[in-house]
């Protein structure tokens, strides 16, 4: 059985005061969520350490921070290190979002490095994949998935490997209300374990690949129906507690 797994990437919204108030309502709100789904939250990196605090020795759930630096400390104005995530206590890292690899120009080299920092620090990285319209449009989009897989998880030894979580997002569903159906992701996320089974093997069975791209309540249950699709990486419907546990809900 692979994890199930409902995750909030909050981007950058909230006040400390919203987001306290956002993840006291998922709290009050948890006897929604099924047996057996992990959900996450991913809050701004100053709200962490006071949503770490709320959350206290709960596992689930689980709290993520939306990046990290590629270097591991020093002179680098403005960054966060995977270590000072890992001390909040932080157990998770969104790395690879198109939002940063579009407006922060960030590489597949980066992110490896970002990665095997995070990942040495005992974090679990969320690691993000998905095409543009275009090349959807020009048949590329499973060269692009291959190509951002190969180039960053597939450089992985197999007990790092063990601790990714993939998600894919369509870039051209992301806040657009345009969600993939739910056959274009179970084929896409088929496709992507099966990529990734060439190189990690039976590995790859258990890795938990989230969707992500206008997920909401309504057509969450179709797209986690699907057998490759282990829960969702979830943006605007996760600034709304009701929504969010709608969403995790799903599963039932
Ligand atoms: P939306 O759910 O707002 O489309 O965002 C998805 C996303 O980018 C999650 O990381």
């Amino acid at each position: 059985m692979r994890e199930k797994i409902v995750a909030g990437n909050w981007k950058m919204n909230t006040s400390i005061e919203e987001g306290r108030q956002l993840v006291e309502d998922i709290l009050a709100g948890m006897d929604r969520v099924p047996e057996g789904v992990s959900l996450i939250v991913a809050p701004p990196f100053t709200h962490l350490f006071l949503i770490a605090h709320l959350l206290g020795n709960r596992k689930n759930p689980g709290l993520a921070a939306q990046n990290c630096a590629d270097k591991k400390s020093g002179a680098y104005t403005g960054e966060v290190s995977a270590s000072m995530l890992a001390s909040v206590p932080c157990g998770y890292v969104i790395l690879g979002h198109s939002e940063r690899r579009e407006y922060y120009a960030e590489t597949d080299q980066t992110l490896l490095e970002k990665i095997k920092l995070a990942l040495s620090e005992g974090l679990r990285p969320i690691f993000c994949v998905g095409e543009v319209l275009e090349d959807r449009e020009s048949n590329m989009h499973f060269q692009v998935i291959s190509s951002q897989l190969r180039e960053v998880l597939c450089q992985l030894g197999p007990e790092d490997f063990k601790k990714i979580i993939v998600a894919y997002e369509p870039v051209w569903a992301i806040g657009t209300g345009n969600t993939a159906t739910s056959d274009q992701a179970q084929e896409m996320h088929a496709f992507i374990r099966a990529f990734l089974a060439e190189t990690f093997g039976d590995l790859a069975e258990s890795t938990p690949i989230l969707y992500g791209g206008s997920c909401k309540p309504s057509n969450a249950r179709d797209i986690f129906s699907q057998p490759d699709v282990d829960g969702g990486l979830i943006g605007g419907a996760s600034l709304k507690a009701d929504d969010f546990l709608a969403i995790a809900g799903s599963f039932a």
